[in-house]
C-alpha cells in the first residue's frame, strides 16, 4: 500500500496535532512546513498553517523591541510568550476541532534567541510553562556554511539582530546542542531533518518521517 493511502485510510481516525518546524534562519524550515501542509491536505486531511510570533496587535510591538534602539531582550521575551500564549488558545481550539496545526517556530525558538541575547534558559523556559506538548518537532538542520551562502542571495539586507554573522553562529550551536539533550516528556519528540539536500528531497524525508509517527503513534 502507497504511504498516502496508508494516511488516507487512518484518517477518519486521526485527531488534530500539533507538529512544529524549527530551524535556523536560511534552513528553509517554512517551505518545508508548507510543503507538509499541502501534502496533508491533499490527502484530505485538515491543516491549518500557522506561524510565531502570532497575532496582529502584538506583531509590531515585537518588532520595535527586537531591533535598534528600542531593542530590550526581557521585553521582547514577555512579549513573545504573550504571543505564544494567544497563539496556544488558538492551537487548542483547532486541535478540538480536529486540525492539524502545522507550526511554524516554537518554544524551541525561545529557547535559542532568547538565550542569545543573554536570558538564562531557566527563566526562558518558566515564562513558556503554559506551553502546550507538540506531537513532534521536526528541526531542520542545515550547516551554518550552507545558511550563509542561502541568506546572501535571499536576505541581501542583513539588517535584523540575528542575522549578525555572531548571532548565526550562536543559534546554530544552541540548536544543536538543546536539540541533543532534549526533554523529549516535556517537550514532545524532536526529529532531526538534514535540510541540505532539495526542498523536494528534504520533503519526502519529512513525509516518510511523519507517517512513521503517525503510524507509531496516532
Ligand atoms: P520571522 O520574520 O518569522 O523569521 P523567520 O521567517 O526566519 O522565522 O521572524 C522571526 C524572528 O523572531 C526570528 O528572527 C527569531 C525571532 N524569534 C524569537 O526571538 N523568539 C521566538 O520565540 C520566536 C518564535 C521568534
Amino acid at each position: 500500500m502507497r504511504k498516502d493511502e496508508n494516511l488516507k485510510q487512518k484518517d477518519a481516525r486521526v485527531k488534530g496535532r500539533l507538529v512544529v518546524f524549527e530551524g535556523g534562519h536560511g534552513s528553509g524550515k517554512t517551505t518545508q512546513a508548507k510543503m507538509l501542509v499541502k501534502y496533508l491536505q491533499s490527502n484530505g486531511i485538515r491543516t491549518h498553517y500557522t506561524k510565531e510570533p502570532y497575532g496582529s496587535d502584538l506583531i509590531p510591538l515585537i518588532n520595535n523591541y527586537s531591533n535598534g534602539d528600542l531593542l530590550d531582550s526581557p521585553v521582547l521575551m514577555y512579549l513573545l510568550a504573550a504571543s505564544r500564549c494567544i497563539h496556544v488558545k488558538d492551537i487548542k481550539s483547532w486541535i478540538a476541532q480536529g486540525e492539524f496545526v502545522i507550526c511554524d517556530r516554537y518554544v524551541l525558538s525561545s529557547f535559542v534567541y532568547q538565550q542569545i541575547q543573554g536570558i538564562p534558559l531557566n527563566v526562558i523556559k518558566r515564562v513558556n510553562s503554559f506551553a502546550i506538548k507538540p506531537h513532534i518537532t521536526f528541526y531542520v538542520d542545515v550547516p551554518l556554511k550552507a545558511r550563509l551562502e542561502r541568506l546572501c542571495r535571499t536576505h541581501k539586507n542583513r539588517e535584523n539582530f540575528f542575522l549578525e554573522d555572531d548571532k548565526l553562529t550562536r543559534e546554530q550551536n544552541l540548536y544543536n546542542g538543546l536539540t541533543n539533550n532534549w526533554d523529549e516528556r516535556r517537550y514532545g519528540r524532536v526529529t532531526v531533518i538534514n535540510g541540505e539536500a532539495s526542498p523536494t528531497e528534504v520533503h519526502k524525508n519529512i513525509v516518510n518521517c511523519f507517517v512513521a509517527e503517525t503510524k507509531q503513534r496516532f
